[in-house]
Protein backbone atom coordinates (compact mmCIF):
# COMPACT_ATOMS: atom_id res chain seq x y z
CA UNK A 1 0.00 0.00 0.00
CA UNK A 2 1.04 3.36 -1.14
CA UNK A 3 1.37 6.30 1.91
CA UNK A 4 -0.25 9.02 -0.55
CA UNK A 5 -3.03 10.94 1.64
CA UNK A 6 -3.80 13.46 -1.03
CA UNK A 7 -3.72 13.65 -4.70
CA UNK A 8 -4.11 16.84 -7.05
CA UNK A 9 -5.31 15.47 -10.22
CA UNK A 10 -6.61 17.28 -13.73
CA UNK A 11 -10.59 17.46 -13.22
CA UNK A 12 -11.64 13.93 -14.54
CA UNK A 13 -14.19 12.82 -17.17
CA UNK A 14 -16.85 10.45 -16.96
CA UNK A 15 -16.95 8.99 -20.47
CA UNK A 16 -19.94 6.56 -20.00
CA UNK A 17 -22.98 7.76 -17.50
CA UNK A 18 -26.41 7.39 -17.06
CA UNK A 19 -28.32 10.28 -15.51
CA UNK A 20 -32.22 9.30 -16.67
CA UNK A 21 -34.50 12.09 -17.12
CA UNK A 22 -37.20 13.98 -15.37
CA UNK A 23 -37.36 14.07 -11.76
CA UNK A 24 -33.79 11.84 -11.61
CA UNK A 25 -31.89 14.84 -12.99
CA UNK A 26 -31.77 16.92 -9.98
CA UNK A 27 -30.96 13.65 -7.88
CA UNK A 28 -28.04 11.86 -9.63
CA UNK A 29 -26.27 14.86 -11.72
CA UNK A 30 -24.76 16.47 -9.01
CA UNK A 31 -22.86 13.58 -7.67
CA UNK A 32 -21.33 13.46 -11.25
CA UNK A 33 -21.01 17.27 -11.57
CA UNK A 34 -19.26 17.55 -8.37
CA UNK A 35 -16.27 15.19 -8.93
CA UNK A 36 -15.86 15.64 -13.21
CA UNK A 37 -15.75 18.21 -15.74
CA UNK A 38 -18.01 15.82 -18.28
CA UNK A 39 -19.61 13.06 -18.80
CA UNK A 40 -21.05 11.06 -22.00
CA UNK A 41 -24.76 10.54 -21.33
CA UNK A 42 -26.02 7.25 -22.68
CA UNK A 43 -29.50 7.53 -24.29
CA UNK A 44 -31.14 4.14 -23.55
CA UNK A 45 -34.35 6.50 -22.35
CA UNK A 46 -37.97 5.45 -22.83
CA UNK A 47 -38.11 6.00 -25.57
CA UNK A 48 -34.64 6.04 -26.94
CA UNK A 49 -32.77 8.81 -27.44
CA UNK A 50 -32.46 8.03 -31.65
CA UNK A 51 -32.30 11.63 -33.31
CA UNK A 52 -30.62 14.97 -32.91
CA UNK A 53 -33.57 16.48 -32.42
CA UNK A 54 -34.63 13.92 -29.16
CA UNK A 55 -30.62 14.96 -27.98
CA UNK A 56 -30.83 18.08 -28.22
CA UNK A 57 -33.78 18.28 -26.12
CA UNK A 58 -32.71 15.56 -23.62
CA UNK A 59 -29.56 18.25 -23.42
CA UNK A 60 -31.47 21.34 -22.90
CA UNK A 61 -33.42 19.23 -19.73
CA UNK A 62 -30.33 18.18 -18.49
CA UNK A 63 -28.39 21.64 -19.05
CA UNK A 64 -31.73 23.27 -16.74
CA UNK A 65 -31.22 21.40 -13.87
CA UNK A 66 -27.32 21.70 -13.83
CA UNK A 67 -28.11 25.60 -13.69
CA UNK A 68 -30.42 25.14 -10.99
CA UNK A 69 -28.24 23.13 -9.35
CA UNK A 70 -25.31 25.86 -9.58
CA UNK A 71 -23.37 23.45 -11.52
CA UNK A 72 -23.55 25.08 -15.40
CA UNK A 73 -20.07 24.49 -15.82
CA UNK A 74 -20.28 20.87 -15.86
CA UNK A 75 -20.80 19.79 -20.05
CA UNK A 76 -23.10 16.65 -21.11
CA UNK A 77 -21.94 15.19 -24.18
CA UNK A 78 -24.69 13.81 -26.03
CA UNK A 79 -24.72 10.18 -27.38
CA UNK A 80 -27.48 8.80 -30.26
CA UNK A 81 -29.07 5.39 -30.34
CA UNK A 82 -28.32 3.26 -32.92
CA UNK A 83 -31.10 1.33 -34.38
CA UNK A 84 -32.07 -0.93 -37.63
CA UNK A 85 -33.21 2.32 -39.06
CA UNK A 86 -30.82 5.01 -38.65
CA UNK A 87 -29.82 6.76 -41.70
CA UNK A 88 -26.81 7.81 -42.71
CA UNK A 89 -28.48 11.50 -42.97
CA UNK A 90 -28.70 11.30 -39.16
CA UNK A 91 -25.58 10.32 -38.64
CA UNK A 92 -24.69 13.49 -40.97
CA UNK A 93 -26.20 15.67 -38.45
CA UNK A 94 -25.20 14.07 -35.62
CA UNK A 95 -21.77 15.49 -36.58
CA UNK A 96 -22.64 19.04 -37.57
CA UNK A 97 -24.21 19.28 -34.35
CA UNK A 98 -21.23 18.18 -32.10
CA UNK A 99 -22.89 14.83 -31.12
CA UNK A 100 -20.29 12.75 -29.25
CA UNK A 101 -20.85 9.24 -30.52
CA UNK A 102 -23.51 6.66 -31.54
CA UNK A 103 -24.19 4.00 -29.09
CA UNK A 104 -24.60 0.65 -30.09
CA UNK A 105 -27.29 -1.60 -28.10
CA UNK A 106 -27.49 -5.07 -29.21
CA UNK A 107 -31.23 -6.01 -29.10
CA UNK A 108 -31.66 -7.13 -25.43
CA UNK A 109 -28.77 -6.72 -24.64
CA UNK A 110 -29.65 -4.45 -21.23
CA UNK A 111 -31.55 -2.04 -19.97
CA UNK A 112 -33.93 -0.45 -22.02
CA UNK A 113 -32.41 -2.06 -25.45
CA UNK A 114 -35.54 -3.43 -27.10
CA UNK A 115 -35.24 -0.96 -29.78
CA UNK A 116 -31.86 -1.59 -30.26
CA UNK A 117 -29.83 -3.62 -33.28
CA UNK A 118 -31.09 -6.77 -34.25
CA UNK A 119 -28.66 -7.34 -36.86
CA UNK A 120 -25.22 -4.81 -37.98
CA UNK A 121 -25.75 -5.28 -41.27
CA UNK A 122 -28.99 -3.32 -41.15
CA UNK A 123 -26.71 -0.28 -40.16
CA UNK A 124 -24.05 -0.54 -42.42
CA UNK A 125 -24.44 3.05 -44.14
CA UNK A 126 -25.01 4.40 -40.66
CA UNK A 127 -21.76 2.99 -39.55
CA UNK A 128 -20.16 4.14 -43.14
CA UNK A 129 -21.24 7.56 -42.58
CA UNK A 130 -19.29 7.03 -38.85
CA UNK A 131 -16.66 5.85 -40.30
CA UNK A 132 -16.26 8.77 -42.96
CA UNK A 133 -16.68 11.33 -40.51
CA UNK A 134 -14.85 9.76 -38.02
CA UNK A 135 -17.71 9.64 -35.36
CA UNK A 136 -17.16 7.13 -33.02
CA UNK A 137 -19.52 4.12 -32.47
CA UNK A 138 -19.63 3.24 -28.80
CA UNK A 139 -20.23 -0.66 -27.72
CA UNK A 140 -22.22 -2.48 -25.63
CA UNK A 141 -20.44 -5.27 -26.32
CA UNK A 142 -22.18 -8.68 -25.58
CA UNK A 143 -24.53 -11.23 -27.84
CA UNK A 144 -27.63 -12.22 -26.55
CA UNK A 145 -28.16 -15.51 -27.94
CA UNK A 146 -29.90 -17.76 -25.41
CA UNK A 147 -27.66 -20.20 -25.83
CA UNK A 148 -24.78 -18.04 -24.55
CA UNK A 149 -23.77 -18.48 -21.26
CA UNK A 150 -23.98 -14.71 -19.32
CA UNK A 151 -20.54 -14.62 -18.20
CA UNK A 152 -19.25 -15.31 -21.72
CA UNK A 153 -21.63 -12.89 -23.77
CA UNK A 154 -18.94 -10.17 -23.97
CA UNK A 155 -16.03 -12.52 -25.12
CA UNK A 156 -18.26 -14.11 -27.61
CA UNK A 157 -19.34 -10.38 -28.99
CA UNK A 158 -15.65 -9.91 -30.11
CA UNK A 159 -15.65 -13.22 -32.31
CA UNK A 160 -18.29 -13.14 -33.46
CA UNK A 161 -19.76 -9.53 -34.23
CA UNK A 162 -16.65 -7.16 -32.95
CA UNK A 163 -13.95 -8.29 -35.21
CA UNK A 164 -15.72 -9.04 -38.57
CA UNK A 165 -16.90 -5.11 -37.74
CA UNK A 166 -13.09 -3.74 -37.86
CA UNK A 167 -12.90 -6.14 -40.68
CA UNK A 168 -15.51 -4.20 -42.61
CA UNK A 169 -14.89 -0.96 -41.07
CA UNK A 170 -11.56 -0.71 -41.10
CA UNK A 171 -11.19 2.77 -39.99
CA UNK A 172 -14.20 3.11 -37.76
CA UNK A 173 -13.36 4.77 -34.58
CA UNK A 174 -14.57 2.13 -31.75
CA UNK A 175 -15.19 2.64 -27.73
CA UNK A 176 -15.50 -0.72 -26.60
CA UNK A 177 -17.75 0.38 -23.21
CA UNK A 178 -17.59 -1.38 -19.86
CA UNK A 179 -15.54 -3.70 -20.42
CA UNK A 180 -15.56 -6.88 -18.22
CA UNK A 181 -13.22 -9.82 -19.28
CA UNK A 182 -9.93 -10.33 -19.60
CA UNK A 183 -10.36 -11.07 -23.61
CA UNK A 184 -11.93 -7.43 -24.24
CA UNK A 185 -8.79 -5.76 -22.18
CA UNK A 186 -6.21 -8.21 -24.11
CA UNK A 187 -7.93 -7.75 -27.61
CA UNK A 188 -8.33 -3.70 -27.20
CA UNK A 189 -4.48 -3.35 -25.84
CA UNK A 190 -3.31 -5.75 -28.71
CA UNK A 191 -5.45 -4.20 -31.69
CA UNK A 192 -3.27 -3.19 -34.77
CA UNK A 193 -3.87 0.25 -35.85
CA UNK A 194 -2.34 2.38 -37.73
CA UNK A 195 -4.09 5.22 -36.14
CA UNK A 196 -3.58 4.95 -32.30
CA UNK A 197 -7.62 6.38 -31.78
CA UNK A 198 -9.25 4.08 -33.55
CA UNK A 199 -9.97 1.67 -30.57
CA UNK A 200 -10.48 2.31 -27.12
CA UNK A 201 -12.14 1.18 -24.12
CA UNK A 202 -13.98 2.50 -21.09
CA UNK A 203 -13.78 0.56 -17.36
CA UNK A 204 -16.27 1.08 -14.66
CA UNK A 205 -15.25 1.11 -10.54
CA UNK A 206 -17.38 -1.63 -9.79
CA UNK A 207 -15.66 -3.97 -12.28
CA UNK A 208 -12.29 -2.78 -11.47
CA UNK A 209 -13.35 -4.05 -7.35
CA UNK A 210 -15.46 -6.80 -7.31
CA UNK A 211 -15.62 -9.98 -8.86
CA UNK A 212 -18.41 -12.66 -9.96
CA UNK A 213 -18.59 -13.44 -5.73
CA UNK A 214 -19.88 -10.28 -5.08
CA UNK A 215 -23.15 -10.76 -6.26
CA UNK A 216 -23.30 -14.07 -3.81
CA UNK A 217 -21.86 -12.80 -0.97
CA UNK A 218 -23.36 -14.28 2.47
CA UNK A 219 -26.88 -14.35 -0.27
CA UNK A 220 -28.05 -12.68 -3.58
CA UNK A 221 -26.77 -9.44 -3.81
CA UNK A 222 -29.01 -7.00 -6.50
CA UNK A 223 -27.16 -4.25 -5.81
CA UNK A 224 -24.13 -5.95 -7.47
CA UNK A 225 -26.23 -6.71 -10.43
CA UNK A 226 -25.17 -5.22 -13.53
CA UNK A 227 -24.51 -5.56 -17.09
CA UNK A 228 -22.07 -7.14 -18.51
CA UNK A 229 -22.12 -9.29 -15.05
CA UNK A 230 -19.07 -9.07 -13.40
CA UNK A 231 -16.50 -11.87 -14.23
CA UNK A 232 -14.08 -14.04 -12.27
CA UNK A 233 -11.51 -12.53 -10.24
CA UNK A 234 -8.80 -13.43 -13.13
CA UNK A 235 -10.96 -10.96 -15.29
CA UNK A 236 -10.93 -7.96 -12.67
CA UNK A 237 -7.21 -8.64 -12.30
CA UNK A 238 -6.75 -8.04 -16.17
CA UNK A 239 -8.63 -5.01 -15.80
CA UNK A 240 -7.16 -3.49 -13.29
CA UNK A 241 -3.70 -4.30 -15.40
CA UNK A 242 -5.06 -2.85 -18.84
CA UNK A 243 -6.11 0.61 -16.56
CA UNK A 244 -3.11 0.95 -14.41
CA UNK A 245 -0.55 0.31 -17.79
CA UNK A 246 -0.53 3.67 -18.51
CA UNK A 247 -2.05 2.61 -22.37
CA UNK A 248 -4.32 5.42 -23.97
CA UNK A 249 -6.26 3.18 -24.85
CA UNK A 250 -8.00 3.15 -21.34
CA UNK A 251 -10.17 5.26 -19.60
CA UNK A 252 -12.79 6.24 -17.10
CA UNK A 253 -15.96 5.65 -17.62
CA UNK A 254 -18.66 5.15 -14.81
CA UNK A 255 -21.36 3.17 -16.32
CA UNK A 256 -23.23 4.93 -13.03
CA UNK A 257 -26.85 3.55 -13.32
CA UNK A 258 -29.72 4.56 -11.32
CA UNK A 259 -32.64 2.53 -10.44
CA UNK A 260 -34.89 2.79 -7.50
CA UNK A 261 -34.11 0.72 -4.48
CA UNK A 262 -37.98 -1.55 -5.40
CA UNK A 263 -36.91 -2.05 -8.94
CA UNK A 264 -33.43 -3.19 -8.03
CA UNK A 265 -34.88 -5.15 -4.59
CA UNK A 266 -37.09 -7.18 -6.96
CA UNK A 267 -38.04 -10.70 -8.26
CA UNK A 268 -36.71 -9.67 -11.80
CA UNK A 269 -34.23 -6.60 -10.38
CA UNK A 270 -32.68 -4.05 -13.25
CA UNK A 271 -28.87 -3.96 -13.99
CA UNK A 272 -26.62 -1.45 -12.69
CA UNK A 273 -24.68 -0.39 -10.02
CA UNK A 274 -24.53 3.68 -9.00
CA UNK A 275 -21.75 4.39 -8.45
CA UNK A 276 -21.88 7.88 -8.98
CA UNK A 277 -22.01 9.28 -5.50
CA UNK A 278 -18.24 8.79 -4.99
CA UNK A 279 -16.95 7.59 -7.96
CA UNK A 280 -13.51 8.58 -7.97
CA UNK A 281 -12.96 7.38 -4.57
CA UNK A 282 -13.99 4.31 -5.58
CA UNK A 283 -11.51 4.20 -8.45
CA UNK A 284 -8.81 5.53 -6.01
CA UNK A 285 -9.27 2.90 -3.91
CA UNK A 286 -8.67 0.19 -7.06
CA UNK A 287 -5.62 1.93 -8.25
CA UNK A 288 -4.18 2.64 -4.89
CA UNK A 289 -4.94 -1.57 -4.17
CA UNK A 290 -1.89 -2.26 -6.29
CA UNK A 291 0.14 1.05 -5.70
CA UNK A 292 -0.64 2.23 -8.87
CA UNK A 293 -2.18 5.92 -7.78
CA UNK A 294 0.08 7.79 -10.30
CA UNK A 295 -1.60 6.31 -12.88
CA UNK A 296 -4.86 7.11 -11.65
CA UNK A 297 -4.95 10.71 -13.63
CA UNK A 298 -3.97 9.42 -17.14
CA UNK A 299 -6.52 7.40 -16.85
CA UNK A 300 -9.49 9.37 -15.39
CA UNK A 301 -8.37 12.48 -17.07
CA UNK A 302 -6.56 12.91 -20.26
CA UNK A 303 -7.46 9.81 -21.90
CA UNK A 304 -10.55 9.88 -23.04
CA UNK A 305 -10.30 13.28 -23.97
CA UNK A 306 -7.54 12.85 -26.22
CA UNK A 307 -9.25 10.09 -27.96
CA UNK A 308 -12.36 12.11 -28.54
CA UNK A 309 -10.19 15.24 -29.64
CA UNK A 310 -11.15 17.57 -26.58
CA UNK A 311 -9.09 19.72 -24.36
CA UNK A 312 -7.93 18.52 -21.34
CA UNK A 313 -9.56 20.53 -18.68
CA UNK A 314 -7.71 23.26 -16.69
CA UNK A 315 -9.36 22.85 -13.16
CA UNK A 316 -7.88 20.41 -10.42
CA UNK A 317 -9.38 18.20 -8.00
CA UNK A 318 -8.16 16.96 -4.43
CA UNK A 319 -8.63 13.81 -3.28
CA UNK A 320 -8.18 12.95 0.32
CA UNK A 321 -7.48 9.53 2.01
CA UNK A 322 -9.78 9.14 4.85
CA UNK A 323 -12.75 7.30 5.16
CA UNK A 324 -16.03 8.57 3.23
CA UNK A 325 -19.57 7.39 4.52
CA UNK A 326 -21.29 6.05 1.78
CA UNK A 327 -25.39 6.70 2.36
CA UNK A 328 -27.63 3.90 2.87
CA UNK A 329 -29.69 5.89 0.40
CA UNK A 330 -30.59 8.43 -1.60
CA UNK A 331 -32.98 10.26 -2.96
CA UNK A 332 -34.77 9.22 -6.71
CA UNK A 333 -37.49 11.46 -7.55
CA UNK A 334 -40.16 10.22 -5.50
CA UNK A 335 -38.43 6.99 -4.97
CA UNK A 336 -34.54 6.31 -3.15
CA UNK A 337 -31.97 4.44 -4.67
CA UNK A 338 -28.92 2.15 -2.62
CA UNK A 339 -25.33 3.42 -4.23
CA UNK A 340 -22.78 1.38 -4.15
CA UNK A 341 -21.19 0.62 -0.65
CA UNK A 342 -24.27 2.02 0.98
CA UNK A 343 -24.11 1.82 4.88
CA UNK A 344 -20.10 1.37 4.23
CA UNK A 345 -17.11 3.31 3.43
CA UNK A 346 -14.99 4.41 0.64
CA UNK A 347 -11.40 4.75 1.64
CA UNK A 348 -10.83 8.24 -0.49
CA UNK A 349 -12.69 10.90 -1.78
CA UNK A 350 -12.56 14.57 -2.54
CA UNK A 351 -11.71 16.88 -0.44
O1 LIG B 1 -25.71 -2.38 -15.61
C1 LIG B 1 -26.07 -1.70 -16.54
N1 LIG B 1 -27.01 -0.72 -16.38
N2 LIG B 1 -25.58 -1.93 -17.74
C2 LIG B 1 -26.04 -1.32 -18.84
O2 LIG B 1 -25.57 -1.61 -19.91
C3 LIG B 1 -27.16 -0.37 -18.75
C4 LIG B 1 -27.28 0.22 -17.40
C5 LIG B 1 -28.60 0.93 -17.20
O3 LIG B 1 -29.00 1.72 -18.06
O4 LIG B 1 -29.23 0.68 -16.18
ZN1 LIG C 1 -24.09 1.95 -19.61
Amino acid sequence: MSSIQTMTLVKPDDWHLHVRDGEVLKDVLGHTASQFGRAVIMPNLKPPVTTVALAKAYQSRIESQLHVLGKSDFKPLMTLYLTDNTPASEVQQAHAEHMIGFKLYPAGATTNSDAGVTNLRNCYKALEAMQKLGMPLLIHGEVTNPEIDVFDREAVFIDRILEPLRNDFPELRIVFEHITTKQAAHYVRDAHTQDKKLIAATITAHHLLMNRNSIFAGGIRPHHYCLPILKREEHRLALLEAATSGSARFFLGTDSAPHSKGLKENDCGCAGCYTAWNALGLYAEAFESIDCLNRLEGFASFFGADFYGLPRNSQKIVLVKKPHSVPSELPMGKDVLVPLRAGQTIAWGLQ
